[in-house]
């Protein structure tokens, strides 16, 4: 099946637009068939994946990131493919263009992409719309919301109305793309004020996904804001290892990272949260996963689950159901039983 994709679909939608590419994607996988045929029920041993992150029971650690469905429309394809959660958004609370085209860059050489998106977004009212009827539907994977918001008002509203449909919340805290003023929940003050108007009404799993740092004043901040989250009791902490690159043919000259090239640094940013977290939250391990092996030593470097975006690109619909296989495999050559053995074996 993956062959299929690589050899196949992926050089006819490697000639369009990656934009439209995108979007065609996304219009494929609104009702579930064909997906419901997937390799993935055909994975065996996949009762050895199953864990649990931030309170949520997951059949798998391995997500779907933030940013493919923005807009909570292609929930019924991702649902069959073999994710244990997928998460939408950023939902933003009004209907937002984002930034200028082009916007998305391939890299096939490295198998990464650039993009400076800047997050559009359908909006609160119509993604609530979507993810409400969702809900209502016998379901695989579980669903997080990532919602992001310029103030803490308007961050309640969103959490409030996307809350009841979803599985857990993960706060986005800005756009590194953003333009129109961007980095406010990344000082600490104004982050602890955010999380403790929502830890107080939150009735679900809420998760944190900070920015990357660019330098060393950044990265204390970032790991700050870790022990922050650890602190007020927030579930889980994600940090992709992507950066800024300067890129003429994106409309703002420069792009964010994502795919094979940032791994080595997702690694590094997990060993980083863990040695503030040492457990007490969960930390998704984003960026740069491929591979059974990476999701593996993501793991084993202290995260409780990994979550992928552009090796969906790369590989296809059936990354989850590979690197799932792959994963029990990773276990079965260190003669360890399950996922769960492996998180035991890291220190508190
Ligand atoms: C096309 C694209 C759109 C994205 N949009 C969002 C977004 O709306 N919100 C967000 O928090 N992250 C967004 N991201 C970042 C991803 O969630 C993830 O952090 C990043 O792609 C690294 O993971 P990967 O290497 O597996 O792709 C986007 C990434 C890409 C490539």
């Amino acid at each position: 099946m993956s062959a299929l994709y690589t050899s196949a679909l992926r050089p006819l939608m490697f000639c369009m637009p990656p934009e439209a590419a995108h979007d065609l994607a996304k219009i494929t996988l609104r009702s579930r068939f064909p997906w419901s045929l997937a390799k993935m029920r055909k994975v065996t041993g996949l009762e050895r994946l199953r864990c649990k992150a931030g309170g949520l029971e997951l059949a798998s650690p391995l997500g779907l990131a933030a940013g493919f469905d923005k807009n909570a429309e292609a929930l019924p394809g991702l649902d069959q493919l073999g994710f244990g959660y997928l998460t939408v958004g950023s939902i933003l609370p009004s209907p937002r263009a984002g930034n200028r085209k082009p916007r998305l860059l391939r890299l096939p050489e490295k198998e990464s992409l650039l993009n400076c998106y800047g997050l559009p977004s359908a909006g609160l009212d119509d993604c609530a719309v979507r993810l409400e009827r969702f809900s209502r539907q016998p379901r695989r994977s579980r669903v997080i919301a990532n919602i992001d918001s310029p103030d803490v008002d308007s961050y309640m509203r969103s959490f409030r109305r996307i809350e009841p449909h979803v599985d857990a919340i993960e706060i986005g805290t800005q756009c590194p793309n953003n333009t129109d003023g961007h980095g406010e929940f990344h000082a600490a003050t104004s982050f602890e004020q955010l999380l403790k108007a929502i830890l107080a009404v939150r009735r679900k799993p809420v998760f944190v996904k900070i920015l990357p740092y660019a330098n060393e004043t950044e990265r204390q901040g970032r790991l700050e804001l870790a022990g922050l989250a650890t602190h007020y009791g927030v579930d889980g902490i994600t940090m992709p290892g992507s950066w800024r690159e300067q890129e003429p043919r994106l409309s703002l000259g420069y792009g964010q990272t994502s795919g094979h090239m940032i791994f080595p640094r997702t690694l590094a940013t997990i060993r980083e949260l863990y040695g503030v977290t040492r457990g007490r939250i969960a930390i998704k391990a984003n960026g740069g996963v491929f591979t059974g092996e990476e999701a593996f030593q993501a793991l084993a470097a202290g995260a409780d689950t990994v979550e992928v975006l552009t090796s969906l690109v790369y590989r296809g619909w059936n990354v989850a159901a590979q690197i799932n296989a792959e994963l029990i495999a990773a276990l079965d050559s260190r003669g360890l039983r399950d996922v769960r053995e492996l998180r035991a074996q890291l220190p508190a």
